[in-house]
């Protein structure tokens, strides 16, 4: 009986979340999807746990929404892991936030494979410690020819720091004469950053009721939709990824521009 109960739960949710994702998919997705995964610690806080319980959750809704954003037909997911700042946290955070990536590769490698997703990572590489550093780079090469979602950690990232080096790299070509100050454009610049390979982000997500970029993505978000929620990381689930998707459907993305605006 109890059994029966149970099952007519979750039967029903599981219902409306295949509707909604059905009438979503029919309407333009965004191509790329950027998330501060934020409110980990508080999370743990309000249940007397300690913050890397929170972090440890906080991986748990990464393999979720991973799920969901496949499904819906995003091509790039990009969760900000870990921040150029965040070396500041104690050690035993930064440690344990060190192996995360080890503990989600090693337990859902197989299922990313199976999905057809592709996993990336923007960030300094070489200061991680070496089994963070081998855990993505096991994770890179099993999933190196998958076309499904790119799953993109921005691991020790931070923006302005990228664009520094985009800056000294477009420096020495211009030092060593193979391009002139005149060929500098937005898309050489664009095209020196580690996101050169991907879609500008279409949405970004921040939860937590934090409403501030963090030095994340400064130049590659300059039109990208916007959407916070007050809901902590670890309780992001697929209805409030379905709620951010929606949201941004109803978005007039006008880049600047009076598009179906005929008051001239
Ligand atoms: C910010 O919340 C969160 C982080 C600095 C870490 C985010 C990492 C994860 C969600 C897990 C990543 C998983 C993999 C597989 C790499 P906070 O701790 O600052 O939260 P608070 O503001 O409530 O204290």
């Amino acid at each position: 009986m109890l059994e029966k109960l149970l099952r007519k739960k979750t039967a029903v949710p599981d219902a409306a979340i295949t509707t909604r994702i059905a009438v979503v998919k029919s309407k333009p997705i965004p191509a790329h999807v950027a998330i501060i995964m934020d409110g980990n610690g508080r999370w743990a806080k309000q249940r007397n746990l300690p913050r890397i319980a929170g972090h440890h959750e906080g991986m748990k809704t990464v393999r979720k929404i991973t799920r969901i954003a496949n499904e819906l037909g995003i091509k790039v997911l990009t969760l900000y892991a870990f921040s150029t700042e965040n070396w500041k946290r104690p050690k035993l955070e930064i440690d344990f936030l060190m192996k995360l990536p080890g503990e989600f590769l090693s337990t859902y490698l197989p299922e990313l494979v199976e999905q057809n997703v592709k996993v990336e990572m923007i960030g300094n590489f070489d200061m991680l410690p070496d089994h963070t550093k081998h855990a993505i780079q096991q994770a890179m090469i099993a999933t190196a020819d998958n076309d499904g979602l790119t799953l993109n950690f921005a691991m020790n990232y931070g923006s302005r720091l990228e664009i520094v080096e985009s800056v000294k790299e477009i420096a020495s070509l211009i030092a060593e004469g193979a391009i002139s100050v005149e060929d500098i454009d937005e898309s050489l610049i664009g095209s020196n950053l580690m996101t050169a390979h991907l879609p500008e982000p279409d949405l970004l997500i921040r939860t937590s009721g934090e409403v501030r970029l963090s030095n994340f993505m400064l130049w590659q978000l300059a039109y990208a939709e916007f959407s916070f929620t007050d809901v902590l990381w670890p309780d992001f689930d697929a209805t409030c990824m379905l709620n951010a998707i929606e949201e941004f459907q109803l978005r007039n993305r006008r880049f600047g521009s009076v598009e179906g605006d005929g008051n001239v």
